[in-house]
């Protein structure tokens, strides 16, 4: 009697384990953010993850949307929203990457890795951010990247493409008919005043990213020269 009320206990919480799972990717929004630290004074070393940079920008446009981890929905308890959330609720443990849930997940098989699919699974070079900034004490951390002189699609437009739109925008999630996970598909949209409307957050224009805090004046300028000089795959 005892153990097949487990057994359906057991069951039970698995078929609910399983519905509560199927987080809807293709409708990403994030509220409550924090406001990233863009372009902290500090100089970028090629050897420290920078939190404000790197990591912040990829939770937030790969796991913070409505329905997932963001403040309002904030599955399982775990809300990717902010500095202080990611820590408390995201099983982090400075140091120790292996030991922290955060990283541990995204190398998961089936329904438990995240993203879940069909969202895709992070790159080696995404999975690598989060380890390293982990394996470096998980600090609320922020360098100055931008640099208004560097306007190639290689040096600027598609790393800004690839850390703070590609999660909403890629072809298995198209955020509103959008993908800026290839040149031809981001020259499109430069093409059609769009891209520099919602970064600007000009009127008529979806702001973008979505949820998170504009672009600091570097980096839409970044975009806006590298408009003007043609939109080239250069
Ligand atoms: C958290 C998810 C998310 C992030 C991050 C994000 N977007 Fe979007 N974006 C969306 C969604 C969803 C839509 C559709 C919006 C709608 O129709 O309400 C959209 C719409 C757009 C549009 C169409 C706007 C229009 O007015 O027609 C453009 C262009 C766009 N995004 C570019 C970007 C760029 C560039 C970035 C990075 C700087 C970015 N997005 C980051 C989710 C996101």
């Amino acid at each position: 009697m005892k153990s097949k009320k487990l057994v359906f206990l057991f069951m039970a919480s698995s078929i609910l384990f399983v519905a509560v799972n199927s987080c809807k990717h293709e409708i990403p929004f994030p509220v409550g953010v924090d406001t990233p630290v863009d372009g902290g004074t500090q100089t970028c070393s090629t050897d420290t993850v920078y939190f404000q940079n790197k990591v912040l920008p990829l939770l937030n446009s790969s796991c913070a949307m409505s329905g997932c981890h963001d403040a309002i929905s904030h599955k399982d308890g775990v809300n990717l929203t902010t500095y202080s959330n990611i820590l408390s609720t995201g099983g982090v443990r400075p140091g120790n990457p292996g030991g922290s849930k955060l990283y541990k997940v995204l190398n998961e098989t089936g329904g438990d890795r995240m993203p879940p699919p069909p969202a895709a699974a992070f790159t080696q070079a995404q999975k690598d951010i989060i380890y390293k900034w982990i394996l470096q004490g998980a600090k609320n951390n922020a360098c100055n990247d931008c640099d208004t002189t560097v306007f190639t699609y290689s040096g600027a437009v598609a790393p800004l493409m690839n850390t703070y739109c590609k999660g909403c925008h890629n072809p298995a999630s198209l955020g509103g008919g959008i993908d800026v996970s290839t040149y031809v598909s981001v020259n499109s949209i430069a093409l059609n005043g769009k891209l520099l409307g919602s970064i600007s957050h000009a009127a008529g224009f979806k702001a973008m990213p979505q949820g998170s805090s504009k672009f600091s004046d570097c980096k839409i300028t970044q975009v806006q020269k590298w408009i003007a000089a043609g939109a080239a795959n250069n």
